[in-house]
């Protein structure tokens, strides 16, 4: 009892330091594979500067497409109406491209999903989407995965019979 008592505290002594290191190394290990990881859609698209522009863009787009008029009348609301949108449409495509906002809008799919908005409306917003982000300059494979997510909204929002 006494001996196997000495022979463990003389491991624990022999080893410990082993433990340690051992220990360190893959700390250091874990956290830089997890430094080497890819950064946020966001801020590979250029942030929230980016995101604001392509929405106000957008919004003014919906406004102005005689595709989408029946949502429109073919009419501009007023300015509080436009910009509230353009702010609302912005934290929304922050906050699932991984940014650091919050969205406090409408739930989506509860807004859009009686409008029956047809695939061929959701391919003029797409328009628009793809115009704005064609002006970025990033990586190719960048925007591709910012407009897939973005086309992916057209499931959040019951577009029917999406392509
Ligand atoms: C063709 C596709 C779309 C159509 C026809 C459409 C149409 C509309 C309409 C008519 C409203 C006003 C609803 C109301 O106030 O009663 C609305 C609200 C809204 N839409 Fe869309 N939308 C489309 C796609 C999108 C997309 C892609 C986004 C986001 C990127 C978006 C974000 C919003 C937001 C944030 C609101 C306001 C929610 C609130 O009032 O809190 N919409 N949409």
């Amino acid at each position: 009892m006494g001996l196997t008592l000495i022979m463990g505290i003389g491991m624990r002594k022999r080893f410990g330091s082993k433990i340690v290191l051992l220990g360190l190394l893959l700390f250091w290990a874990l956290n830089s594979s997890a430094g080497e990881t890819k950064a946020r859609l966001y801020d590979r698209i250029g942030g929230y500067d980016a995101i604001s522009h392509f929405s106000n863009g957008l919004i003014d787009g919906f406004y102005s497409d005689s595709r989408l008029s029946r949502f429109t009348e073919g009419v501009t609301p007023p300015i509080e109406v436009v910009e509230r949108d353009k702010q609302l449409t912005t934290e929304y495509l922050c906050k699932i491209a991984g940014g650091p906002c919050f969205y406090i809008g409408k739930d989506m799919h509860t807004t859009h999903k009686d409008m029956k908005i047809t695939k061929e409306e959701w391919a003029a917003l797409m328009d628009h989407a793809i115009r704005l982000a064609s002006v970025w300059n990033i990586e190719p494979a960048d925007k591709e995965e910012f407009l897939k997510l973005f086309d992916n909204i057209k499931l959040t929002i019951e577009v029917q019979n999406p392509s």
